[in-house]
């Protein structure tokens, strides 16, 4: 059997995770990393069975051009967006434990409205978008086209276990130069499962009172500094790392970004795999995780 995993690997940092794909003795090296790469093709490299759970964030449908060969998001149809993520969700359902989940954040996008093009703002260039989608097929202009919600479908019927929409109310949310809706100040945040029973710590995140955590989790937003896009605030990732896994389980992200995913693992003592199509933003995310990768070392050489 072909041994995958170590050629990936650009920063280094190894957790032994017991695997359905074994080298012989039941186990497999899988190193903490993050890869350059289409999430769809890198995932189909690596074996099955060994994250235990996967916080992530795709690119949105029509909102952000992130000015690389192969994104996901630019697709004329709100269908063809939500089938490519339903593919790649596909290999992420394939490498996940029997027991694992994945946190999914999802935001909605408006239709155009006609404009094919959006001009950069003097705050962030990265609004700029060199094409945009036309207004779909039925649809209309200036409707919200309920992505969140028609990915969730699509992915329940491709066998996951959709358990729970958790709402992340932003309280310093952007204002909306909008005069006939309310400003969007909420996006979507998925549980999705493998199979019907699967691991929850439901004490590991503490409400008041120890009441079981709630569906509406407010968090403010917080730029990382030298990311142009929205970077996950660390609080949100570290709720649902905890819940779903343990330390020394390997956390994924395919749709890395900055690395917020990879420092919150890291920080809570987890192994993580991290994909990202865009090299600047891979550099980005291994200078964020290079200082925290030592202490990661040895508290994996304390554990194991
Ligand atoms: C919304 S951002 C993720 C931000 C991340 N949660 C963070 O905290 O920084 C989505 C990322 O997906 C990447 N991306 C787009 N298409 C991809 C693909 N086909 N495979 C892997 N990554 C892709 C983009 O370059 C972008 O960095």
């Amino acid at each position: 059997m072909q041994h995958h995993t170590v050629h990936y690997v650009e920063y280094p940092s190894e957790v032994v995770v017991p695997t359905s794909e074994t080298d012989g003795n039941g186990s497999v090296a899988i190193r903490s990393g993050v890869i350059t790469g289409d999430a769809l093709s890198v995932l189909g490299d690596l074996p099955s069975e060994f994250v235990r759970t996967v916080v992530t964030s795709p690119p949105y449908w029509s909102l952000r051009d992130y000015a690389t060969l192969g994104q996901i998001g630019l697709e004329d149809d709100p269908d063809e967006y939500v089938s490519s993520l339903v593919r790649i969700f596909e290999e992420v359902r394939r490498v996940l434990t029997k027991d694992g989940s994945m946190w999914l954040n999802i935001g909605d996008s408006y239709t155009s409205g006609g404009r094919t093009w959006r001009a950069p703002d003097k705050k962030n260039p990265m609004r700029a978008m060199t094409t945009r989608p036309p207004t779909p097929k039925g649809l209309k202009p200036k409707e919200l086209v309920g992505i969140p919600w028609r990915l969730a479908f699509a992915l329940q019927e491709a066998g996951w276990y959709l358990r729970s929409d958790v709402i992340w109310r932003k309280p310093n949310a952007h204002p909306e130069s909008v005069k006939d809706r309310p400003t969007r100040s909420h996006e979507y945040l998925f549980l999705l499962t493998k199979k019907e029973r699967y691991y929850y710590d439901r004490t590991a995140v503490p409400e008041v009172n120890g009441r079981n955590m709630r569906s509406v989790w407010d968090i403010y937003t917080q730029p990382f500094p030298e990311a142009h896009f929205a970077t996950f605030p660390p609080e949100l990732v570290e709720r649902c790392i905890k819940t779903t896994s343990q330390p020394g389980d390997v956390v994924l992200d395919p749709f890395l970004g900055s690395g917020t995913v990879a420092a919150v693992a890291i920080e809570n003592q987890r192994a993580f795999l991290g994909i990202e199509l865009n090299s600047e933003y891979v550099g980005l995310a291994r200078r964020r995780t290079a200082n925290l990768g030592s202490r990661f070392d040895r508290q994996v050489e304390e554990v194991g």
